[in-house]
């Protein structure tokens, strides 16, 4: 049949006609590719959503781009979408009003990147609201000075954070809400201590690379937190972190502090007028205070089920009685470049899945042992000047 026909001619034209015009009419659209349900418009100076992607896509990418605002109704075609990026390069801190509408109308968001952007702290309270479905959440890089228990309050399933690289000075309360938070990272900030640590749930949590003086976990809680990675170094500690009572910590990075052990100064005759507590005052509240005996062991927290401890560059003159002996998993034990004077492998009773002992740049005069511990790295060297110095002398708390 003719008409049947023109008909079906008609109809190849309209399409290919509706194509075309797509295409020109938003050259965005080349600028991205499409792999999938996943849509990669990364690098291409886009000041705003490409239009007409597939309705059904489920990750965005839009980093390093020039996007200050995503319009309200940008995102609405797009109800699968759940992991957006607009990473690097754009500029959201100029438009994050309207952009925080934008991100309310995706039901199914999992995991947002908005890292180096220039937000600051009352730019993400208002971009996260009411974002209650992620789970990953990248703010490196951008210029968060305080959180609170505010800001992260509707995020209850979020699983990991990345903080990164901000100026974060203070952090009170800012997890309360986050039930599943498994892995934060507080890096590249300038938090002068973590105290009154109580995010049980979490499992990693990297802090390095700040000026923390002092990590203390809260005291009066039986819970077994879950942390197995802490990473503190990098940072200022004068004293070994008070870890958790009950946890499965399993590695503990304290590289690159000035930790130094106090159970000599438990010894009144030698140092008749010195106090022998320290007392840590909260700035903000007062609310935790902490008095701490110094030559108390218990003070350490859980360390049975280390397997790694990083002690490399601190101050550390002696192992506390009976210190190695809370650790009978022990496998890497890394002290280069510490104060220590003399060791009796013998007498301290190292775990016997100890592969790795690094005790090189120390002050060592004497190494005692009469067992031989399996597949020892020894790396005994001249100390040189500037190392020695770094050694101080006792001094009275
Ligand atoms: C990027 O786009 C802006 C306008 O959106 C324009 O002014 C600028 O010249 C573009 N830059 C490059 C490198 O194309
Ligand atoms: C988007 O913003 C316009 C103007 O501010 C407003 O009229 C409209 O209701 C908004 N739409 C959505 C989906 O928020
Ligand atoms: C957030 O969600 C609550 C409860 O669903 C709603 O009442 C409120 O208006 C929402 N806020 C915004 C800014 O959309
Ligand atoms: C967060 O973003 C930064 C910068 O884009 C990146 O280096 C980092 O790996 C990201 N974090 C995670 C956990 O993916
Ligand atoms: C902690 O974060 C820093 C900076 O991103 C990184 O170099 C380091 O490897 C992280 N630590 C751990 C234990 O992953
Ligand atoms: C945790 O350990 C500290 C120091 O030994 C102790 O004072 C505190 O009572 C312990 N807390 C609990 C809940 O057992
Ligand atoms: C802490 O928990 C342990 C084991 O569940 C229990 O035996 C102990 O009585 C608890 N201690 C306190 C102070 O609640
Ligand atoms: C040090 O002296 C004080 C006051 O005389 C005493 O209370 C304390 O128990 C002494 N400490 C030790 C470890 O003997
Ligand atoms: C201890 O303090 C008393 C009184 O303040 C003082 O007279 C004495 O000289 C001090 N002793 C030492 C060893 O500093
Ligand atoms: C903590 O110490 C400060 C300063 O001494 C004091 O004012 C405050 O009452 C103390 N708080 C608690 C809970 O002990
Ligand atoms: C090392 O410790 C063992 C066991 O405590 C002891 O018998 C031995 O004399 C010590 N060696 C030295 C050189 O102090």
């Amino acid at each position: 049949m003719p008409v049947h026909r023109i008909h079906h001619i008609l109809l190849c034209l309209l399409h290919m006609w509706t194509t075309l015009t797509s295409v020109s009419s938003h050259p965005q659209h080349s600028i991205c590719q499409l792999i999938q349900r996943t849509a990669v418009c990364n690098n291409g100076n886009l000041s705003f959503v490409p239009a007409r992607l597939p309705k059904d896509l489920e990750e965005l990418q839009l980093n390093h781009n020039n996007i200050q605002t995503l319009q309200n109704s940008s995102l609405l075609n797009y109800p699968s979408l759940n992991t957006l990026s607009i990473a690097s390069k754009n500029k959201l801190h100029l438009g994050y009003e309207e952009t925080s509408h934008a991100l309310k109308t995706l039901p199914r968001l999992r995991a947002l990147d908005l890292s180096e952007n220039e937000l600051n702290d009352e730019m993400i309270a208002t971009l996260l609201q009411n974002l209650t479905s992620l789970e990953y959440l990248n703010l490196s890089g951008n210029v968060l000075g305080r959180l609170d228990e505010t800001s992260f309050s509707d995020l209850h399933q979020l699983k990991e954070l990345d903080l990164q690289r901000n100026i974060m000075y203070e952090i009170a309360g800012a997890f309360d809400s986050n039930p599943k938070l498994q892995r934060l990272n507080l890096a590249f900030n300038y938090l002068l201590c973590l105290t009154d640590f109580h995010t049980t749930q979490l499992v990693v949590l990297n802090a390095s690379h700040n000026f923390i003086e002092w990590f203390s976990s809260r005291q009066d809680l039986n819970d077994t937190f879950l942390l197995e990675t802490l990473d503190l170094s990098d940072n200022r500690l004068f004293f070994f972190p008070f870890l958790p009572n009950h946890s499965h910590l399993r590695n503990l990075y304290l590289s690159h502090n000035n930790i130094r052990f106090y159970e000599h100064l438990a010894d009144n005759s030698t140092l008749p007028n010195s106090t022998t507590t320290v007392e840590f005052y909260n700035m903000n509240k007062y609310s935790g205070n902490v008095t701490a005996q110094l030559w108390d062991e218990s003070i350490h927290g859980d360390i049975a089920s280390l397997e790694i401890l990083d002690l490399r560059g601190n101050q550390v003159q002696y192992f506390p009685h009976g210190f190695i002996q809370k650790m009978p998993v022990l496998s890497r034990l890394q002290m280069c470049t510490n104060c220590l004077e003399t060791l009796n492998l013998t007498s301290e009773q190292f775990s016997g899945s100890l592969y790795e002992l690094d005790v090189s740049n120390n002050r060592l005069n004497q190494i005692a042992a009469d067992v031989v511990i399996v597949l020892l790295t020894f790396k005994p060297k001249m100390l040189p000047m500037s190392i020695k110095k770094k050694c101080l002398k006792p001094t009275s708390y």
